[in-house]
């Protein structure tokens, strides 16, 4: 397998013009089987552990592309632990997929959103001191700041995402927010299965696979996606929830990729998705 080269990180180049010329914003309609969004954070991850200029997270985007990520997804977090300003500028330029840029809802995010603008933006509730995204959004607590903060993005031409708990309230509160999608967070799930409460797993499938079927009976157009914690030991449940649009997944793809590299990382996740 070839290695790719190592892509600077430098921000030069990049403007506001060429930023324009991603591919054209086709209009998404809904899959057989879910799409696969591969979460390239822990590459920045590594990088950091360094502070050095490598692994490059654009050389991973692109080669997760070429290996048939349907899109790529990056976390640019307030502290900046992984993901860097100049990441998302780079990324959003040379990606020919979509890119998912997940962020909080504020108005430092906003700003950068509306420059770089992303196919979508995946707004998700952030604390300093956690490892990962612990919660959904608690969107039906702050329906008002979260309706006009999606409006801007759709003024921007941008599509929006919100990684919520499954459940009624939140579901209902995305909708009435004009949310263009939900992921639903799968965390529960898997912390299940790697506790091995098998029962306890099966409860959370079941909440779910009815958060899916309430998502399409309060809004028949609102693409529903999940991710959190995805293995390719549990993933094939998820996949299988008709209804589902895209899974979105980091961790475990990046650790697979240790041993086997990340096109067979990729080529290896799409295969437990699909089996
Ligand atoms: N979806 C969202 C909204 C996330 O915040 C994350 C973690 O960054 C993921 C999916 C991917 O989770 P994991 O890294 O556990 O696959």
């Amino acid at each position: 397998m070839a290695i790719p080269s190592q892509v600077s990180s430098s921000q030069q180049n990049v403007t506001p013009e060429n930023l324009q010329q991603q591919p054209p914003k086709e209009s998404l309609q809904k899959n057989p089987l879910p799409l696969l969004g591969v979460n390239i954070d822990h590459v920045a991850t590594l990088r950091q552990a360094r502070g050095v200029s490598y692994p490059s997270p654009l050389a991973a985007a692109l080669l997760c592309e070429k290996a048939g990520a349907d899109g790529i997804t990056i976390h640019l977090r307030e502290d900046r632990r992984h993901i860097q300003d100049t990441d998302v500028y780079e990324i959003a330029e040379q990606l020919t997929t979509r890119l998912n840029l997940e962020m909080a809802a504020t108005t430092e995010m906003l700003a950068i959103a509306c420059e770089v603008q992303p196919f979508w933006v995946c707004l998700v509730p952030e604390k300093r001191a956690e490892l990962t995204t612990e919660g959904g959004l608690d969107v039906a607590r702050q329906k008002v700041w979260l309706t006009d903060y999606i409006d801007k993005l759709h003024n921007a031409g941008i599509k929006v995402s919100l990684f919520i708990d499954p459940n009624e309230t939140q579901i209902k509160a995305a909708v009435a927010c004009q949310a263009d999608a939900i992921e639903l967070h799968t965390g529960a799930y898997a912390e299940m299965g790697l506790a091995g409460n098998i029962e306890g797993q099966r409860a959370e499938l079941q909440r779910i696979k009815q958060a899916v079927s309430i998502a399409q009976h309060a809004d028949n157009k609102l693409l529903i996606n999940a991710g959190h914690g995805l293995t390719r030991d549990n993933v094939s449940a998820i996949a299988q929830i008709d209804g589902i649009y895209e899974l979105n997944i980091g961790h475990a793809l990046v650790a697979d990729a240790v041993f086997v590299g990340l096109a067979q990382a990729v080529t290896m996740m799409k295969a437990a998705m699909y089996q």
